[in-house]
């Protein structure tokens, strides 16, 4: 095992929707006692939400581990919400019941959890899953937005605790046809906090600008190491080249440099 990762046990591991997967994970040992194993495998998770873990459930191939938000921390167990895209999260999503897996974390900054007024929480797909964590902590008045391509999913763990929820749908099979911009209306909120593909987001903080109305958002880039010493995982910024795995994810949106 590499330097500073621990193990977790899945618990369950459980399609929600066409390639989409919750996985909730627990210590590896049993409530500290069984003191044949490392400290570190023994304690419950911990993490902000925000944060993430790199997770690898996979001995060489592929030869590095995956990062996933926390979605949710409970009792020490956390859960991770994920989309297979590849080799890495197909393989997560094979895993069984009792499998072990390895994980670093938490890693990376967390969402500011003294943010005051009304919220608007946007996805796009599995993004949802820091927003979800955030949600679970915050006491605001607050709004979820949440975009799919196709059928929706985790729609009971959204709606808990938030006043209203808005479901887009690109194909239709549910709520509004179209993109989640297109329902949005940033006057009504104090923050915005998106987390989703690039193109979303970049359209949010577009919008928000025209308001004034802060955006916060998690980004997404390819990771290696995920302890800030590759730099593969660096982006442009106003104050200049960040890391997204430790200055980052959550960054302001207005300091973020897109690509066109
Ligand atoms: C901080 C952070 C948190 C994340 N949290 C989640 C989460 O909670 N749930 C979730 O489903 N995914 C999350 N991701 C994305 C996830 O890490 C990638 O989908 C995963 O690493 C893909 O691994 P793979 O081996 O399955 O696919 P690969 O075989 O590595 O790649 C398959 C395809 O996905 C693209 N891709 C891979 N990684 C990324 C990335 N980071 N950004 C954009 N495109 C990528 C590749 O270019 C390729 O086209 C997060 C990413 C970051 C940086
Ligand atoms: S992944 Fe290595 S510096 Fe961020």
């Amino acid at each position: 095992m590499k330097q500073g990762y621990r193990r977790g046990i899945v618990h369950t591991n459980i399609q929600l929707a066409t390639d989409v997967y919750e996985m909730k994970l627990m210590p590896h040992g049993d409530n500290n006692r069984d003191t044949s194993l490392r400290i570190e495998d023994r304690l419950g998770f911990q993490g902000n939400p925000g944060q993430f873990y790199m997770l690898r459930g996979w001995q060489l191939d592929p030869l590095l581990a995956r990062p996933i938000s926390i979605c949710n921390i409970s009792n020490g167990m956390v859960t991770f919400l994920y989309e297979v895209v590849g080799k890495g999260t197909r393989m997560m999503s094979e895993l069984k019941a009792g499998d072990t897996l390895e994980l670093l974390g938490p890693l990376g900054t967390g969402f500011d959890l003294e943010l005051g007024g009304r919220l608007a929480l946007i996805s796009g797909g599995a993004g949802m899953a820091p927003l979800i964590y955030l949600k679970n902590r915050l006491e605001n008045d607050m709004d979820f937005y949440c975009g799919f391509q196709s059928e929706p999913y985790y729609i009971d763990e959204i709606e808990k605790g938030v006043d209203n929820i808005y479901i887009t749908t690109e194909d239709g099979s549910a709520g509004h046809r179209g993109f989640v911009t297109e329902l949005f209306t940033p006057e009504r909120y104090d923050t915005v906090i998106t987390c989703g593909p690039t193109p979303m987001m970049k359209e949010i903080v577009k919008i928000c600008g025209k308001h004034d109305i802060p955006v916060y958002m998690s980004m997404e880039s390819h990771m290696a190491c995920g302890i800030g010493t590759c730099l593969g995982c660096t982006v442009e910024t106003t104050s200049g080249i960040l890391r997204v795995c430790r200055e980052g994810p959550v960054q302001l949106g207005k300091e973020v440099v897109f690509d066109d």
